[in-house]
């Protein structure tokens, strides 16, 4: 079979999948269908200094090229993460990658500070999409200088390896991406989710507001991942649209180091263990010994 294993960070991680943030609760809720050994790595539901009640409902709505998601980042905080479900990750020997967020750089700072080096814990991902409540509500990603300036202040505080997850919501990514790897990076993971909203046009009103992720998303990131990893010298994780095997491996030749599956497991909770076989079939089909063979191989 071929080997799936890679190195991130350092560390070595069994294979290159790994789930979206928020799109697998605290890791447990998986468990009577397959357990979270299985991935490369787990990543975090988006946490914050504070516990997080989210939006009223409706918070999810499926649309055809996808589904709109306006969760407002409900999570139970930092603290009791770590206090009530880290212990799980280390009794499964899982690496994790915790994904954080604020609505001042200040939050962001303290987050970031709180989390200590662990051996499991592989990156912090800064979630970049939320809205900086100082500068009116526009999200953090959006500007180059402000990138700049949380990346900076973000990585004086901690010593693990920082992944900014950045919005596609920009004009120009690859400024974006540059003005991360200028203050200091250490990865990149695209894309988040594109601002979208539904009309219910029996009540003749907004019915969500929130973020377009799935298949709609896929092309978009996959040009980003693509533009991004040739010009960036740090890691790329790609994420966005991922629904099969196929897409994952598109990612990796696009470019990216591992990938995230969000959507898909809502369509069918068994994706991740499927991509993940069908990887390694497709390695071995194609002779190619490792995952490292394909990544970054597309040309053109
Ligand atoms: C229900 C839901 C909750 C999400 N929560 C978060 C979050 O807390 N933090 C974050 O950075 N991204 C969050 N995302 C974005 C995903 O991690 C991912 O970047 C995006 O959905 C694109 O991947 P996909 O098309 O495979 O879903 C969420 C997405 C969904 C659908």
């Amino acid at each position: 079979m071929g080997n799936l294993s890679l190195k991130l960070f350092g560390k070595t991680l069994k294979n290159p999948v790994m789930n979206a943030s928020g799109t697998l609760g605290y890791g447990r809720e998986i468990e009577p269908l397959w357990g979270v050994e299985r991935l490369g790595a787990y990543v975090t539901k988006g946490l914050s200094l504070k516990p997080h009640h989210g939006n009223p409902t409706p918070r999810v709505w499926e649309e055809r090229c996808g589904m709109i998601n306006s969760i407002g980042l409900q999570n139970i905080g930092i603290e009791r993460f770590f206090d009530e479900h880290f212990p799980f990750f280390r009794q499964k020997k899982t690496p994790i990658i915790v994904n954080f967020f604020g609505f001042t750089e200040d939050e962001y700072i303290a987050c970031a500070e709180r989390i200590k080096p662990h051996r499991l814990i592989i990156a912090l991902e800064m979630n970049l999409s939320c809205p900086n409540v100082k500068k009116g509500g526009i999200s953090f990603g959006k500007e180059a200088s402000t990138v700049y300036n949380i990346v900076k202040h973000v990585k004086r505080v901690t010593k693990i390896p920082l992944l900014a997850k950045l919005t596609p919501e920009v004009k120009n990514i690859v400024e974006i991406a540059q003005a991360a790897y200028e203050a200091g990076i250490d990865g990149l993971t695209l894309l988040n989710t594109i601002p979208a909203v539904v009309i219910d046009t029996e009540k003749k009103n907004v019915a969500i507001k929130g973020g377009l992720s799935g298949p709609l998303l896929k092309p978009i990131a996959l040009k980003a991942v693509h533009e991004i990893s040739k010009t960036i010298p740090v890691p790329v994780i790609g994420t966005g649209g991922i629904m099969n095997h196929m897409d994952a491996i598109a990612f990796l030749m696009a470019g990216a180091k591992a990938i995230q599956v969000g959507t898909a497991t809502f369509v069918d909770p068994y994706t991740i263990p499927k991509i993940i076989e069908g990887i390694s079939e497709y390695l071995d089909v194609h002779g190619y010994p490792k995952i490292e063979d394909i990544i970054g191989i597309a040309h053109g």
